[in-house]
């Protein structure tokens, strides 16, 4: 017997594309099923003027197969020299979405991120006038915070300051991963959105450490204990159009993972709904992924639901995902959800 399920087209409203070669190789994965993105801009160096975000769009859109529908929403990278003015133009012209914030540090290529956030004042201001959202890498980077309690010191320390110094500033935390996200999030209005992956919905750290470490399942925010997990799960299939999927998909080559010193990213492009329709099954909320995955964002950005459609069927037999998405620059390993999966995306 199948089952089905028909939703207007998802959007990921957040997901690394990266550039050249791994760009060409991982834009398929996300447009095959995605209509639109929200473009990461930690490329090195960053993306951080309009003139920046207008080059890679066109690169975006050059790699972009024949035949293929995909909107990318670009992003500047926020650092302490960005001008509020090109911000403000970039977003009015309708070239960028979004700004990203990231703590100088905190992740991949971040180091030219915000230290001194008394120094990014004045673009926050400028983008809360314009309505032109912050989309924020919740983690402190103070070295004597324990990697497990940096996103629920990030709250306390930066972002609920920032939040109440900028009032109409509309922030997206992104991919929350801990209980203190979802509640801070459910504690304020709805100028306050959260992105949760597919990932954490699905690892908890004992994924990552318990038998070998598993460098595939190491990214950034890292997986929290499963008490969190579970909070992430409740929150995402709640039906609060707070929560909506942000992938956080970033793709790292496999010999950039399987290192004395791998990178952090977790690829999920490729079988991300699938995967959200096993876990919105298991939490008996299929009829809630539509929200989740489909209008909860563009109602947050202010965007219109995608008119087409996608269905997913559910079969007798596993879904059989790619091991392994082959670039010009190596191999990037497809997240392994550790179970099998009777879902897939018709068509
Ligand atoms: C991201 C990357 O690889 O660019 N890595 C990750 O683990 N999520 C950066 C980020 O979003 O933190
Ligand atoms: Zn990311």
């Amino acid at each position: 017997m199948s089952q089905s399920l028909t939703i207007p087209r998802p959007d990921d409203w957040h997901l690394h594309l990266r550039d050249g070669a791994v760009l060409r190789a991982v834009l398929p994965e996300t447009a095959r099923h995605f209509a639109r993105a929200i473009i990461m801009p930690n490329l090195v160096p960053p993306v951080v003027t309009a003139a920046d975000a207008r080059a890679y769009r066109d690169r975006i859109m050059a790699a972009l197969p024949e035949g293929m529908d995909f909107t990318p929403l670009m992003t500047l990278y926020l650092t302490e020299d960005t001008d509020p003015a090109d911000v403000a133009r970039a977003h009015a012209e309708g070239l960028i979405t979004a700004v990203k914030l990231y703590p100088a540090g905190a992740t991949t290529n971040s180091a030219s991120g915000v230290r001194d956030f008394d120094r990014v004042r004045g673009v926050l201001e400028a983008m809360a006038e314009a309505g032109c959202p912050l989309c924020v890498h919740g983690e402190v980077t103070d070295p004597e915070i324990d990697i497990f309690d940096r996103e629920a010191v990030f709250i306390d320390r930066v972002l609920d300051p920032l939040r109440r110094a900028t009032p109409g500033l509309r922030v997206i935390m992104e991919h929350i991963t801990t209980r203190n996200g979802v509640d801070y999030v459910k504690a304020n209005d709805a100028g306050l959105g959260g992105t949760i992956t597919t990932h954490h919905l699905i690892i908890n750290r004992n994924h990552l450490l318990v038998g070998g470490i598993k460098p595939h399942y190491y990214c950034l925010p890292v997986a929290k204990r499963e008490e969190h997990r579970q909070a992430l799960r409740a929150a995402a299939t709640s039906g609060d159009a707070r929560f909506f999927l942000g992938t956080d998909s970033a793709p790292h080559t496999d010999p950039n993972k399987e290192s004395a010193c791998g990178c952090a990213g977790c690829f999920t492009a490729t079988n991300t709904l699938p995967l959200l329709a096993h876990v919105f099954e298991e939490e008996r909320a299929l009829d809630r992924l539509e929200g989740f995955a489909s209008s909860h964002g563009p109602g947050f950005y202010g965007l219109p639901v995608n008119a087409r459609t996608l269905t997913l069927v559910k079969s007798d037999t596993p879904t059989q995902f790619p091991d392994k998405i082959d670039t010009g620059d190596g191999p990037v390993t497809v997240f392994d959800p550790g179970f099998p999966v009777y879902w897939s995306v018709a068509g």
